[in-house]
C-alpha cells in the first residue's frame, strides 16, 4: 500500500495530479464511495485537518470511524500506538493519524496494510497540509517562478518543513525568516540543499518582504518547547500587521496554517491580501482528491 508520510514523497507530478483533481472537486464534481471508512486518529488537537478530513470523506460519500480523544479512548490505558493501528486497520479502510511523536506515522505505517497519511507527527512532517498550501499558492500566485517567505518557527513547524521540501520541485524561490534559535532544522536544510534550491536564511523581514508573491507565517510552536523560558525569549517576535504590508506588493499573498496565536493582527484579514481562511477551506477539496486517489489503489474492495 501506497502511505503518505512526508512531503518528501510528492513528486511535481503527484502535486499537480492531486490539486486537479481537488480543483475538480471545488468545480462540484461528485463520486459515490458509499462503503468507504476513514478511520481518525488524533493523538493531538486538530481542528482543521480532523475536520476536513471527516468533511471530505464524507463529501466523497463514504464515512468516517473517529478514535475520539486521546483521554476517552484506551490509550489512557497505556495501549500503545501499534496496537491501537492494527486495531483500527480492522475498522477502516485507510488511517488518518496525528501523533505528538516524529516518525508516528511511519511506524504506524510498518504495522498495518491500509494506506496511513500522516495528518502531523510531532516537528516533523504534515504532508496533507503541504497539498492545500499549494493548492492556494497555485490559485493566487501560480507554482513556478515565485519567491516564497516562510516566517516564523521554523525549527518545529510541521507545516514548514513539508512546505519547504514540496516547493523545491517547482520554479520557487525560498527565503526563511526566523530567530537564530528557531533556523530550519538541519535534516530538512540539507534536503533543501540538495535539491539545488534557490534558499536565503533572515533574522528580519524587512528586506525581503517587497519581494515576495507569497508570505506563509506561522504560530512559534509552543508545545514543542523543553523550555518555557526560551519559548518567552521568541514569543511575540515574527508578527504582521497591516502596517507591516505596507512595503509589500499589492498582490503579496498572505498564508498560515493556523491556529494563529498573535502572528497576524486582525487588521491584515481586512485587506486582499488575507488568504489563510480560503487556505483553510481549501482542505476540503484538496483532501477529497487524495483520499479519492489513494483508496482507489486500496485493495480491499
Ligand atoms: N493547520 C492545521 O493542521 O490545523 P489543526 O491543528 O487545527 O488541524
Amino acid at each position: 500500500h501506497d502511505h503518505l508520510i512526508s512531503a518528501r514523497q510528492l513528486s511535481r507530478a503527484d502535486v499537480e495530479a492531486v490539486l486537479d483533481r481537488a480543483a475538480e472537486f471545488d468545480a462540484g464534481e461528485r463520486v459515490d464511495r458509499t462503503g468507504d471508512l476513514l478511520g481518525l486518529c488524533f493523538f493531538e488537537p486538530s481542528t482543521r485537518t480532523k475536520m476536513s478530513f471527516d468533511t471530505a470523506m464524507k463529501r466523497l460519500g463514504g464515512d468516517t470511524v473517529d478514535m475520539g480523544p486521546v483521554d476517552s479512548s484506551s490509550v489512557k490505558k497505556g495501549e500503545s500506538l501499534a496496537d491501537t493501528v492494527r486495531v483500527v486497520e480492522g475498522y477502516a479502510d485507510a488511517i488518518v493519524l496525528r501523533h505528538p511523536s516524529e516518525g508516528a506515522a511511519t511506524l504506524a505505517s510498518e504495522f498495518v496494510d491500509v494506506p496511513v497519511i500522516n495528518a502531523g507527527d510531532g516537528a516533523g512532517q504534515h504532508p496533507t497540509q503541504t497539498l492545500l498550501d499549494l493548492y492556494t499558492i497555485r490559485e493566487n500566485a501560480g507554482l513556478d517562478d515565485i519567491t516564497v517567505g516562510i516566517m516564523g518557527d521554523l525549527k518545529y513547524g510541521r507545516t514548514v518543513h513539508s512546505l519547504a521540501e514540496a516547493l523545491t520541485e517547482f520554479d520557487a524561490g525560498q527565503h526563511f525568516i526566523s530567530p537564530e534559535s528557531l533556523r530550519l532544522p538541519r535534516n530538512v536544510r540539507y534536503d533543501l540543499h540538495e535539491s539545488g534550491a534557490d534558499v536565503r536564511e533572515h533574522t528580519g523581514l524587512e528586506t525581503v518582504l517587497p519581494e515576495l508573491d507569497v508570505l506563509y507565517v506561522t504560530r512559534i510552536q509552543r508545545e514543542r518547547f523543553a523550555d518555557e523560558n526560551e519559548y518567552r525569549q521568541v514569543a511575540g517576535e515574527y508578527r504582521i500587521d497591516a502596517g507591516t504590508l505596507e512595503a509589500a506588493r499589492d498582490d503579496l499573498t498572505v498564508m498560515h496554517p493556523l491556529p494563529r496565536v498573535d502572528e497576524i493582527a486582525a487588521d491584515v484579514d481586512e485587506t486582499d491580501h488575507a488568504h489563510y481562511f480560503d487556505q483553510a477551506h481549501n482542505g476540503v477539496p484538496v483532501r477529497m482528491a487524495l483520499l479519492d486517489r489513494m483508496l482507489d489503489r486500496g485493495d480491499r474492495r
